[in-house]
């Protein structure tokens, strides 16, 4: 598949993924989601890739939310099939994503923009980073899973306040309500991204991918059950053994 708003790059296992829409404020359109839903898929399954961070081109804007031209005219039914779409062919891909997702937020993260931050599983975000749900200024919702994963995130209380007054939020508050879990200046967000992305990819893919999966059933039932499931799966596996071995002959793991 040709990209025509992202630009996509791989170093020392480390794919960076950058919506490339700068004049949109890197907007969502149809287009981008499906090219985005696309290479997470790509990169999902290449072996040759261990972490994914997704930034926005420019230094003013991460994602400014779904593009708003694009939908001003649709009717109840287009307004279903666009987040029920959305939702299935890119935000729940991410978090359902094998390996770690962070999101470097470079600036404005607001409405489809938060929700692409909030479905990746790690969060940096730049001094300047403004986030926030504006939809309800626009006589809409958030629909590419804001009113679900927000709240897990800060909570109903914060949550609803932030939705119900389509406020933004600047990146220290953000990480005081747990929304992002580091700020650092603009000029170092990605370097920053990059160097958590190679601590991560140092170690086991399969147990962090396992590990993702049990954490993602934190909150439903069965959660418990999964992770004795997984911790399970673990002792089959090859880098179980290579990580194990390596701790008892005294040596750094190898997981290839
Ligand atoms: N959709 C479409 N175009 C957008 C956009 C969006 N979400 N955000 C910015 N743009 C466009 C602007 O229309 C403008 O284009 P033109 O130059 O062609 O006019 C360009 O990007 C630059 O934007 P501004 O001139 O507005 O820049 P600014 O610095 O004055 O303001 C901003 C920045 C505060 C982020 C402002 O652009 C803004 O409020 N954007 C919309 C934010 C928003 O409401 N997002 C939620 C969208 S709805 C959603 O996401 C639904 C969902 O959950 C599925």
């Amino acid at each position: 598949m040709t990209y025509h708003n992202i630009k996509v790059s791989v170093d020392h296992k480390i794919a960076t993924v950058l919506v490339d829409r700068p004049k949109k404020l890197n907007a969502l359109n149809k287009e981008t989601i499906a090219e985005l839903g696309s290479v997470i898929d790509n990169l999902c399954g290449d072996e040759s890739v261990r972490v994914i961070v997704l930034t926005g081109a420019g230094n003013k804007a991460f994602v400014a939310g779904a593009d708003i031209a694009e939908f001003a005219h649709f009717s109840k039914e287009e307004g279903q099939e666009l987040s029920q779409r959305g939702q299935e062919e890119l935000f729940d891909k991410i978090e359902l994503c094998p390996k770690i997702v962070i999101a470097a937020i470079n600036g404005y993260a607001l409405g489809g923009g938060l929700e692409l931050a909030m479905a990746s599983h790690i969060r940096i975000a730049s001094e300047n980073a403004l986030m926030g749900l504006p939809e309800v200024s626009l006589g809409v919702i958030p629909g590419y899973g804001g009113t679900q994963r927000l709240p897990k995130l800060i909570g109903k209380g914060r949550a609803m306040e932030l939705i119900s007054t389509a406020s933004m939020i600047d990146a220290e508050k953000a990480c005081d309500w747990g929304l992002v879990n580091s700020v650092v200046p603009q000029d170092q967000l990605m370097d920053t991204a990059i160097k958590l992305a190679l601590k991560i990819s140092s170690n086991s893919s399969t147990a962090i991918s396992n590990a993702i999966d049990a954490i993602n059933a934190f909150d439903q039932e069965g959660g418990f059950q999964r992770e004795i499931e997984n911790f399970g799966h673990c002792f089959e596996t090859e880098d179980f053994k290579e990580g194990t071995q390596a701790f008892l002959n005294k040596r750094k793991p190898n997981f290839g």
